[in-house]
């Protein structure tokens, strides 16, 4: 997948998680821009039905964007991510919002995956929630100040978010007995690489990858208590999703091409304990 302006392995590379902003409205045709974007979102892998609200944040005197905690400054617009859960939704939702997140790092703009440190209460009155829906994430988008904030500098400390596990603790070919380097995985090489990329909630990069004949399959490797922590949704399957996104629009733009299947396990492969099987990228043969 190319964008207007740069392939995406160059967005992917380039976007980072902001938290501080210069206190300016967007300028409108950067905002109609992003709205159109949304617009013209394909439906997701597995067709769940999303969607996306850019809400505008009243910054007062003090520069804390609302609802955020105070972990987001001076940004005066948001992203709010909207879905009713089903099957599969929280990959989709994932994959549709990593996909704006990048359209807007396209434009220079900065953002944020937010998970846990928003209001879902205050962002549920924003975009006037219905009882069974549900806002899995949201993020700020606006200028990036020149420097973060110290509570952003923390943040980047806490999750070690310069840091990415390597490769082949990550990535296997055939079964998880044997990791892959760049190298050894072909054609796979540079899409595999844009996962490693991905962001994840707190940075803990719970995707495994098991590359076979028949596709490219990927696993869950869970957070023991993350679930509990946020009942409402499941992170690291949105963690999923990114990858997803990742994986397929960087194979994509290489001209190598696929669907996404939900199978019952793929074939062949062993799974330690205690990872679970999400979803399988097919080759278009
Ligand atoms: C699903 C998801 C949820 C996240 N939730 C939060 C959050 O609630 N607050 C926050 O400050 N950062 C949050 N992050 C940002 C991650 O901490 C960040 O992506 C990770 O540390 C990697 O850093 P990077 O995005 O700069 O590459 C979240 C990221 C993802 C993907």
């Amino acid at each position: 997948m190319t964008y207007d302006t740069e392939p995406v392995t160059d967005l992917i590379r380039r976007r980072k998680s902001w938290r501080s902003y210069r206190r300016e409205h967007i300028a409108d045709d950067l905002k109609g821009r992003i709205q159109g974007f949304i617009a013209s979102l394909d439906v997701p892998p597995f067709g769940s039905t999303l969607r996306f609200r850019l809400v505008d944040s009243p910054v007062p005197e003090k520069t804390r964007t609302p609802g955020t905690y105070g972990v987001i400054r001076g940004a005066r617009h948001t992203l709010v991510g909207i879905v009713r859960p089903s099957l599969l939704v929280w990959e989709d939702f994932g994959y549709s919002f990593e996909s704006v997140i990048l359209f807007c790092t396209g434009l220079g703009l900065g953002t944020c995956w937010m998970g846990g440190t928003f209001s879902r209460d205050y962002y549920g009155r924003a975009v006037d929630l219905a009882p069974d829906e549900v806002i899995p994430a949201v993020s700020p988008v606006g200028y990036v100040a020149g420097k973060r904030s110290i509570l952003d500098s923390l943040f980047v400390m806490g999750a070690g978010s310069r840091n990415r596990k390597p490769f082949a603790e990550l990535f296997f070919r055939d079964d998880f007995s044997t990791s892959l380097d760049p190298a050894g995985a072909g054609a796979y090489g540079e899409a595999l690489e844009m996962v490693r990329l991905a962001p994840s909630a707190s940075n803990r990069q719970p995707w495994r990858v098991v590359v076979t004949e028949a596709g490219v399959h990927f696993f869950l490797s869970r957070t023991p208590g993350y679930r509990k922590l946020f009942s409402q949704v499941d992170l690291q399957c949105i963690d999923m999703g990114i990858a997803m996104f990742h994986f397929s629009s960087a194979a994509s733009s290489l001209g190598i091409s696929g669907s996404w299947r939900k199978q019952e396990h793929p074939p062949g492969i062993r799974m330690p304990e205690p990872l679970e099987y999400r979803v399988s990228w097919v080759p278009e043969s």
